[in-house]
Parts: C-alpha cells; structure tokens; sequence
C-alpha cells in the first residue's frame, strides 16, 4: 500500500505537526498540512521556511532539494481538503476527546483505503480507533521531537489494527529515513514509559532540593551523554505535554511512582510551559539563558 502513498496529510500546525509536514514533503510526499486556526497555520509555515532554509545554509541540502519540498506543502484550514490524502497523521493537542472528535470526521471524510495515524505520546489507539468505523486502519505513529531531526518512530498497534496497516506503516516510516521500534497500546508506549518517569525524577530532585538545576541537568548531559539534561528537555517538549503523560501513566499503569512531582504540577499551573513559553524550568526571555526565581 504504502508505494501508492503520494499525498500525506497532517493534523495540527504546532511543533510536532509541523516537523512531519516538512519531513514528509522533504522526502518528496505532497503533504496537506491542517490546522483549524489561521494563525497557527501561518506559524507553521514560516517555522517550516526557516528549518529548511537552515539546512540549505548549511549545505545539508540544496535551494533546489528545498525549492521542491517546499512546492509539495500545502496549508489548510478546511478538513475537506484531507479527503484526497492517502495516508493521515493527527498531531493536535494531546486530549483524548479532542483527538476521538477529529477521528470521527477524518473517519467521515477520509479515503475508505487511507490509514488514519496518530501521533499520540501516550493516548490509547485501541480507544481512538473505537471512534472509527476502521479500527483496522487506525494505527500510532509516534515521532520523537523535533521530527527532522530524530531518527526514531515508535509504531503503536491498537487492539484491532490490521497486518497491512502495521506493515505499510511501518515501510512508510522508513521511506522517511526512521527507524522503526513497536509497542503494544500501554500507556506511555516504549520511549515515555522510560523517559517521562525520568524527567518527574527530575522534578522531584529539584523539589527536594537535592541539587540545583543547572547541575541536574549537567549531570545527565555529561554524566550520561544525553544531549540535554532532562529538565531542559522537559522545556523543550512542554512541560504541560509531560503532566498529561505522567497522569495517563499514573491512571493506566496505577502505581504511585508515577505521580506527577508537584513542582511540576506547580509549574504547568503558573502557566509556566518550557520554550514555547519563553519560561519553564529555565527562563528563555533573557539571552543568554537566566534562572526565573
Ligand atoms: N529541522 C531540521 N534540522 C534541525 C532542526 C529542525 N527543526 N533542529 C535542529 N536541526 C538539525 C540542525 O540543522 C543540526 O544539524 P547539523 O549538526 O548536521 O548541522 C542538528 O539538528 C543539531 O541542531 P543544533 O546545532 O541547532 O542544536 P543542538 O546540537 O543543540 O541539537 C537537538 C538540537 C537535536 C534538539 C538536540 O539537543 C537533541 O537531540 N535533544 C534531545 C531531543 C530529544 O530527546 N527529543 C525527544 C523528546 S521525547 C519526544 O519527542 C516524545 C514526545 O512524546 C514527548
């Protein structure tokens, strides 16, 4: 199936929607890029515009490689435009209603034979396939941030999602240049079962006053090799993308290790998100980088 994938539609004009899109038309996909709010859509075009003339500076690719991809994308704010999409992948905001409701009109308006993906962090495919009349179709697609960059995709199967669709996912997955690892539909998955708990621990070391920030974040960076320490990452993937995952592991999974630390709790309630934000943990309106007290 997947070599008559042509037209790749996204859900979702934020970070993670709007990474896929340039992926997808940098790997010569003709790509539909949705989001209901014009102003989103705009932020999403100019974010795609600088990450590719980034890498035509850098000579990681050439203006005519990026002249293309740019050629292939397309925005919208009208779900009808998706009907002619081959292949769909949701990456709005991380609510289980908000994603069931999409999944029933991209069910309404979407090819009988197209796959419906989602690139949920933890949300259950099982549940939103259920919303579906194709839970057969319905499968998990989960990139890692920035999707560009990161050379993982972690494939979700829902209880009923079908042999051709894992396989042609998964063959899809490689076209874009992945490698793919699998999980069964548990809360968190593979890579948020593991490092989400880290980054709470995290959370907690700094609540508890065991160190300071910068050198929690020191410590993993050069004591274990990460490339950022884990409460910069926790800014930089939204500190209240990471709440919504520690509660689904600590309602799924029901162990108390799994409770959110309530400095991160606190945070997220200041409206304090990370980067998109300009302060999370860290303070981003200050160069260079500065500590909010
Ligand atoms: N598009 C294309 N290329 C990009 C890019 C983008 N949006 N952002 C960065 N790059 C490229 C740069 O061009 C550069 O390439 P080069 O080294 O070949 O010239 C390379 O990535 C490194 O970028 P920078 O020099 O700007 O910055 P850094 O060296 O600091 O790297 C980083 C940035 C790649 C984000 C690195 O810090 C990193 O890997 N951080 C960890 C990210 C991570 O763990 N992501 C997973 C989060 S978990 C997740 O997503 C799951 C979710 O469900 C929560």
């Amino acid at each position: 199936m997947v070599g008559s994938v042509k037209m790749i539609g996204v859900v979702g004009g934020g970070q993670m929607g709007s990474g896929i899109a340039q992926l997808a038309a940098m790997y010569g996909f003709d790509v539909c890029l949705l989001d209901l709010n014009s102003q989103a859509l705009s932020t999403a075009s100019s974010s795609i515009s600088s990450s590719i003339n980034r890498l035509v500076s850098k000579s990681h690719i050439s203006q005519a490689t990026a002249s293309d991809a740019f050629k292939r994308l397309r925005f919208t704010t009208n779900l009808n435009d998706l009907s002619v999409a081959d292949f769909v992948i949701e990456a709005v905001v991380e609510s289980e209603v908000v994603k069931k409701t999409l999944f029933v009109q991209l069910d309404k308006i979407a090819k009988t034979s197209a796959i419906l993906a989602s690139n949920t962090s933890s949300i259950s495919i099982t549940r939103l396939a259920s919303s579906t009349t194709r839970p057969q179709q319905v499968i998990g697609m989960h990139f890692m941030n920035p999707p560009p960059v990161m050379k993982l995709i972690e494939i979700v199967r829902g209880a009923d999602t079908s042999d051709e669709t894992f396989a042609a996912t998964k063959a899809l997955s490689q076209r874009l240049g992945k490698t793919v690892i699998t999980s069964q539909d548990y809360s968190g998955f593979i890579v948020n079962r593991i490092l989400m708990p880290m980054i709470n621990e995290a959370f907690y070391a700094l609540y508890t006053h065991v160190a300071t920030k910068e050198d929690i974040d020191t410590g993993m960076k050069l004591g274990t090799n990460h490339p950022m320490g884990p409460l910069e990452l926790a800014d930089f993937i939204g500190l209240d993308v990471c709440l919504s995952i520690m509660k689904v592991l600590h309602a799924g999974l029901g162990e108390n290790k799994y409770a959110p630390c309530p400095l991160l709790v606190q945070y997220v309630d200041a409206g304090r998100l990370g980067k998109k934000r300009g302060i999370g943990v860290y303070d981003y309106s200050k160069e260079p980088r500065s500590i909010k007290s």
